[in-house]
């Protein structure tokens, strides 16, 4: 050794003892002890103290280097604490770098410039947050796990830069759970080599790109999101041919699974469970020969194909038929092809259940034969094209679409449908050429901007035959439109004219008390063509001609929905059990709406309690008031569940004045929410018990007869005016509503059942209330409406007295107020000492307190057939009621109800409606020349059940 070796020896020495003898690169090594000492256990890593050598031979473990410099660092799975060394990028042969599996923390360094790189797994650790500079310059990269860290939390995620670029050949892009956020970027399709790409439970939202249209993934990974999700249609996916694994489930994706799906040859594994997926399950899917096949929980429709899939499962959705590879009638082909060129509108998807569009499918309406008749969808906003498939629905009479968004042709082969007398498509979108019909139809198209020019191709239609949808009423005459002028003269004055009347008194009542009697008016229009097109029509039930079996709800713009209450749908599967599923169409409310409008179930806005749970009050955008009532989680028993299934049940079919109206209703996870229409004045008890403490007017004697006469009301539609015959059950002062106006409405519809036919009883289990239950039921447990008539007595006792239907702390002959009201009532003056002392009785009023106690006692005798019905109550009543106006009476009605709406904007409507459709009502108010003025509804209120 000469000296000028010993020299450089000595000159490393004196420079750093610890080099002597190293070959490893010292800027490597310094690295490594900087890793090394950032870490909370770094004795797991064994690497030698004396030893500054990681390169060696012998070489640090989990170190491998590549002559002087480190290329790998491979320390998995070691449960490594710690944060990392920032300056990681300043191993320039680093090209792989293994960390995955330990609790690493603090932010991840800047990859930055390692154009070496290939492999980087830093997934499962607990990193905070990634620098924006992280992916410049990877140039070598192929492999980059991320996955389950929880990167950038505190800005509330992050996106990939489009330095991710820099890696042309990234072929496994995977961060799943690693906090991203936003939308996926359009330039994951300009990336060739990108096979892999998991994304699963991040943040995203948006649409996916597509950009990746034709892409080369093998897997694509993008389910489960939170927050937002992602949405848009899955279209784009179907050109992705070399996908083996797809897993969207736990989206918001929307649309129908695209036809050519079945291009993807290479597919072994489909997730779309939980989206909004919707539309056929085309037949191309079920060939794929699949592993794995999961459709559950979407909204497929149609026939359920048969899937060569080894496993898969379609539960929850609503397909025509539970069984595989059954066709579903062709009627629901024909009207699912007319839902498709809508892109399926959810309010529609909703209501279309099952393989039977007469069976009460919103927008259709059927002949006596069971035979789809009428398309009525005016004003439902849809936006689409007309589809040739309802060319094959040959019973079809009348289509009315006006005042959609419809665009494209007619299609050519509609004329083919011989017995259609009415296609109305004014106000709409509609493209020439308009095929011309062989049996001399006449479509109405004005309102279509594109069809202007051919004004002469549609000589009869009319704005008068369709203006606001309501028209078309009282046979107006289809005069020639005078193209131009017509245009700016678009009126909506056509309400309804030429009502005919239809009278039909209960029977069995004497002639001379026939003008006191309650007659049913049906209202229904002929036009000059002479199809009758009902505008706001109620089946009356004991109409012998009426074959329907679903009340019709007349809607506002004067079209005809058909609501039922319950049903075997599958929809809206909870934890809860299936069995407690209902089906009531549109009156389906989101949660998330609710949580909006009682600012997130705020206690300031809780407006009781009852045993079901928290009533609140709500205020929609426009401030129109509701109740929400929300069971409470507590409480989800099988119990509970029935008697929101019959709420909803008996709410949805029947909608009557002095009925509390159910607007809509949630199920959505352990949600259990009824929505009903605000009375802002709360229960009868409060007022008639508690206005004391609650600091009340004590009601008087007028306001007191009228809350009679509307319960009458009420509870007579239930027994006999509803299509069914309802028996309530549990009525009572508490489940007595009223309104600003001190008008009532009857609530509480949860022990509701329904009545046999004629007079037979059944037998149920006892529910109700002490205090208003009628003897025999309470002895037996048979019901029919006569137990309701003696509740109704005992609220009388309880108008007359102010005092409870049950009170333990009165002397023990008063405690049972119906009992001891039996004892007095024909004792004048211990009668008159039992009146509530807040009524000025003077000898005009006690007319009235004497007719009225006789009707409480009347109604409460103690066989039930010696009870009257509740229509000799509203007969005994009325009249006396009339002697108090200024009460105006308004005339009892249907509402009419546009399900096509908001929540808000069908509120509105319904209060309108309340005012002007007038579906029965009673001979009185028909005769009255005052018209109806529209109801206190939206400042309306629900109180707590006092249950
Ligand atoms: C992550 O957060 C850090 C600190 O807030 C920020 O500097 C960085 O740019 C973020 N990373 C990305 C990729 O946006
Ligand atoms: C299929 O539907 C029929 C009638 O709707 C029903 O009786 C049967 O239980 C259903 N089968 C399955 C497997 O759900
Ligand atoms: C039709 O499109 C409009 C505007 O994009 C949208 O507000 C409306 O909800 C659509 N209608 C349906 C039935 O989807
Ligand atoms: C109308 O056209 C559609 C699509 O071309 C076709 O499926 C259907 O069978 C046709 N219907 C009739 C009655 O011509
Ligand atoms: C609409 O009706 C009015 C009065 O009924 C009539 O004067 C007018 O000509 C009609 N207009 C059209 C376009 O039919």
């Amino acid at each position: 050794m000469n000296n000028h070796h010993t020299t450089l020896l000595f000159f490393l020495f004196l420079l750093s003892p610890s080099l002597i003898l190293t070959t490893t690169h010292p800027n490597d090594l310094k690295i490594l002890n900087d890793f090394k000492n950032n870490l909370d256990n770094p004795e797991l890593l064994q690497w030698p103290k004396n030893n500054n050598d990681p390169c060696g031979p012998p070489s640090w473990k989990f170190i491998f280097c590549d002559g002087d410099r480190v290329s790998q660092i491979q320390t998995k799975n070691l449960n490594l604490s710690g944060t990392l060394p920032q300056n990681l990028n300043q191993l320039p042969q680093l090209f792989n770098l293994g960390l995955q599996n330990n609790k690493l923390h603090g932010p991840l360094p800047s990859l930055k410039g390692l154009s070496n790189l290939k492999y980087a797994y830093l997934d499962n650790n607990e990193f905070d947050t990634i620098p924006f500079d992280f992916f410049e310059g990877l140039s070598s990269l192929e492999i980059l796990a991320l996955d389950n860290n929880n990167l950038n939390v505190t800005s509330n995620g992050w996106q990939f830069p489009s330095s991710l670029m820099d890696s042309p050949q990234l072929k496994t892009l995977s961060c799943m759970t690693c906090n991203l956020a936003g939308v996926l970027p359009d330039f994951l399709g300009k990336m060739n080599s990108l096979s892999y790409l998991k994304l699963s439970g991040n943040s995203l939202s948006g649409e996916i790109p597509v950009s990746l249209n034709g892409s080369g993934l093998q897997t694509l990974w993008l389910n489960n999101q939170k927050g937002e999700l992602l949405s848009g249609n899955i279209d784009v996916v179907a050109t992705m041919v070399s996908l083996t694994s797809l897993w969207l489930h736990g989206n918001r994706f929307t649309g129908s699974i695209p036809e050519n799906i079945g291009d993807l040859v290479s597919l072994k594994d489909l997730n779309l469970n939980g989206n909004e997926l919707v539309g056929l399950v085309p037949k191309s899917l079920g060939d794929l020969e699949l592993d794995n096949l999961d459709l559950n929980n979407n909204r497929f429709m149609g026939p359920i194909p048969n899937f060569k899939a080894s496993k898969v499962s379609y539960s929850n959705n609503d397909f025509c038929l539970n069984q595989t590879g059954v066709s579903c009638s062709f009627e629901v082909m024909a009207l699912l092809g007319f839902l498709g060129g809508l892109n399926y509108p959810s309010n529609l998807v909703d209501s279309w259940i099952g393989n039977n569009p007469c069976e009460s499918w919103l927008g259709i309406k059927c002949n006596t034969d069971g035979k789809v008749s009428m398309i009525n969808m005016q004003h439902f906003k849809l936006n689409g094209t007309l589809s040739p498939s309802v060319a094959n629905l040959g019973s079809l009479a009348e289509i009315r679409l006006g005042g959609n968004n419809l665009n494209g042709v007619v299609p050519s082969n509609w004329t083919g449908l011989m017995k259609l007398n009415l296609l109305d498509l004014t106000d709409n979108n509609i493209s020439p050429p308009m095929p011309v019909f062989s049996n001399g139809l006449k479509p109405m198209v004005d309102g279509n901007s594109l069809l202007n020019g051919g004004g002469s191709d549609s000589p009869s239609s009319g704005k008068n035959g369709t203006s606001g949808g309501s028209g078309n009423i009282g046979g107006d005459t289809h005069g020639h439109s005078n193209s131009s002028s017509s245009d700016s003269v678009e009126t909506k004055q056509s309400k309804r004219k030429g009502l005919v009347l239809i009278v039909a008194p209960i029977a069995g009542v004497a002639a001379a008390a026939f003008l006191l009697i309650p007659l049913y008016v049906y209202c229904f229009r002929r036009t000059k063509d002479g199809f009758q097109a009902p505008s706001s029509l109620v089946v009356h039930p004991r109409d012998p001609s009426d074959s329907d079996s679903t009340v019709k709800i007349a809607i506002a713009n004067g079209s005809v929905s058909t609501l039922t209450g319950s049903g075997n749908g599958s929809r809206n599967s909870s934890a809860i059990g299936d069995s407690h599923v209902i089906e009531a169409g549109n009156l389906v409310i989101s949660v998330q709406v609710l949580r909006n409008v009682t600012k997130n179930f705020a206690p300031e806005n809780e407006l009781g309690r009852g045993g079901f749970g928290v009533v609140y009050k709500g205020e929609l955008d426009d401030g129109t008031k509701i109740a929400v009532k929300r069971m409470e989680a507590g409480v989800i028993t099988n119990k509970a569940l029935d008697e929101f299934q019959a709420e909803i049940a008996v709410l949805s079919k029947v909608r009557h004045r002095h009925l509390v109206a159910l607007i809509g209703y949630s199920i959505e996870g352990n949600e259990r929410i009824l929505v009903y229409e605000y009375m802002p004045q709360g229960a009868l008890s409060q007022h008639l018990f508690h206005w004391k403490s609650f600091g009340l007017e004590p009601l008087s004697w007028k306001r007191r007869l009228n809350i009679a006469l509307d319960v009458a009301r009420g509870m007579e539609y239930l027994h006999t005016l509803a299509h069914q015959s309802f028996i309530h059950r549990d009525l009572k002062s508490s489940n007595i509503l009223l309104a600003d106006d001190f008008r009532a409405k009857v609530s509480d519809f949860g022990l509701v059942k329904l009545a046999p036919n004629g007079e037979k009883s059944v037998v149920t289990k006892l529910a109700g209330t002490f205090g208003y239950l009628a003897p025999e039921y309470a002895v037996t447990g048979k019901i029919t409406t006569k137990v309701d008539v003696f509740s109704f007595g005992v609220v009388l006792m309880e108008l007359l007295s102010g005092l409870m239907a049950l009170d333990e702390s009165r002397p023990e002959e008063s405690q049972y107020l119906a009992a001891w009201f039996w004892d007095i009532k024909s004792d004048k003056k211990r009668l008159m000492a039992a009146i509530d002392p807040t009524l000025d009785i003077n000898e005009e009023t006690f007319e009235s307190v004497s007719i009225i106690a006789e009707l409480a006692g009347h109604c409460t005798a103690r066989e039930p057939n010696q009870r009257p019905e509740m229509g000799h109550a509203v007969n005994v009543l009325a009249p006396l009621v009339e002697k108090w106006k200024p009460f105006d009476d308004d005339p009892d009605e249907y509402s009419g109800i546009d399900y096509s709406l908001p929540l808000n904007q069908m509120v509105k409507g319904w209060q309108e409606a309340e005012g002007k459709d007038t579906s029965y009502m009673d001979l009185e108010d028909s005769k009255s020349s005052i018209p109806a003025r529209p109801t206190g509804f939206a400042d309306s209120f629900t109180s707590a059940d006092g249950r």
